[in-house]
């Protein structure tokens, strides 16, 4: 079986304001019932497939992620950061805890803040994925791009394995190009990095090993040293303090070259910025999307998101309109990227 094991550790600055250091996007039902938290347990929450899984967040989020996955229907093992350090820290971290429960162990390090439209799809890649997995390949899943986007990593496929055309090895993987290189690769048919890895455990140590050494080491100690208080598994802070701060991109996925591609068919959104949130939701014959209380007058292509203030637009045009309890923020559609420098400015200032 597989062992699902969730980053849930992001900030998710570009979701202000409804996205906040002390309740990040992750555990926010943005499109609906649930949070991307909780749909990510769901859609991992098959017990033929997965083992129970395991939950790698931060400290202030402890509560909310207990409490939404019990919600969610999927208990977890909630595993907590004393600290931030990226991705790298937490992938390390699944995979020196997955290698305790059994050597060899199969790991689905997943991040917790996307949406994913057709699950049966993405278990049909991860199954397809698991046969290269178990071989000893880093598992990624890519999917055809639409955009050069530079927030995301960028896959080339090589020679297909096992017959299946869906399956490759990978000749190269370049994290988050700059415009022009991100041009260039969506015109050779470069992929999108989806964000989730599948690997055996001692696979991504031994990568970890070659390549990112002291954040393993700092990894291993924190495990080790690891105490228990009201059945959260709390990190030895000392320890995880000393690793570096990288993403599991930069640190091991550029680096390895035991790496394999499943090209995925779901549909699929990282529901990073404003403008993703508007393109998944269901708009209405103006091209507006309206959750919560609110109205668009003589108005087209805009977001309005309202947690509880009734909030209106006349007569505009792409413009995103976002009002929670203690903020109101308005953007337009191609400029959402800079709410994050909104944030930066904020906190600067504060
Ligand atoms: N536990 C924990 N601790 N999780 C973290 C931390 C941390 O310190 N930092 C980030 N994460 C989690 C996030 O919550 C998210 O689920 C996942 O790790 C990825 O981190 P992001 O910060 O969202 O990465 P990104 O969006 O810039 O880039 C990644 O995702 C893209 C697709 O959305 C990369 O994998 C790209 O290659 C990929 O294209
Ligand atoms: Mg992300």
């Amino acid at each position: 079986k597989i062992i699902p094991i969730l980053l849930a550790g992001g900030a998710g600055a570009r979701l202000w304001p409804v996205s906040r250091d002390d309740l990040p996007k992750q555990f926010q039902p943005l499109t609906g019932e649930f949070s991307s938290y909780q749909e990510t347990l769901r859609r991992v929450g098959d017990p033929k497939v997965y083992d129970a899984p395991i939950v790698i967040t931060n400290d202030a989020f402890r509560f909310f992620s207990r409490r939404q996955a019990e919600a969610a229907g999927h208990p977890a093992t909630v595993v907590l950061e004393p600290a931030r350090r990226d991705s790298a820290a937490a992938v390390a971290v699944a995979a020196v805890m997955a290698e305790r429960r059994a050597a060899g162990s199969l790991v689905l390090a997943l991040a917790a803040d996307h949406m994913v439209l057709d699950d049966d799809l993405f278990t049909k890649s991860v199954e397809l994925g698991a046969t290269a997995a178990r071989d000893g390949k880093i598992v990624v899943f890519g999917l055809k791009p639409t955009e050069p986007r530079t927030s995301y990593g960028y896959i080339r496929p090589g020679t297909p394995i096992g017959g299946n055309p869906d399956l490759a090895l990978v000749d190269a993987f370049v994290e988050k190009p700059n415009a022009e290189t991100a041009l260039d690769y969506l015109r050779k048919g470069y992929l999108w990095n989806s964000g989730n890895f599948l690997f055996r455990s001692d696979v991504m140590i031994a990568e970890f090993r070659k390549h990112a050494p002291a954040i393993l080491e700092a990894a291993e100690e924190s495990v080790a040293k690891a105490t228990h208080d009201l059945g959260f598994v709390r990190l030895d802070q000392e320890s995880f303090e000393r690793s570096p701060k990288n993403s599991i991109d930069y640190a091991v996925i550029e680096k390895t070259k035991e790496m394999a591609v499943v090209t995925g068919h779901f549909r699929w959104s990282d529901v990073g910025s404003w403008d993703a949130i508007w393109e998944v939701l269901d708009r209405d014959d103006k091209d507006n999307v309206i959750y919560g209380e609110g109205m668009a007058l003589n108005s087209s292509g805009c977001l309005i998101h309202s947690e509880g203030i009734y909030t209106t637009l006349v007569g505009v045009e792409d413009l995103i309109a976002v009002s929670t309890r203690d903020a109101v923020m308005v953007v337009p559609k191609n400029k959402v990227q800079d709410v994050k420098k909104l944030v930066d400015e904020m906190k600067a200032r504060a």
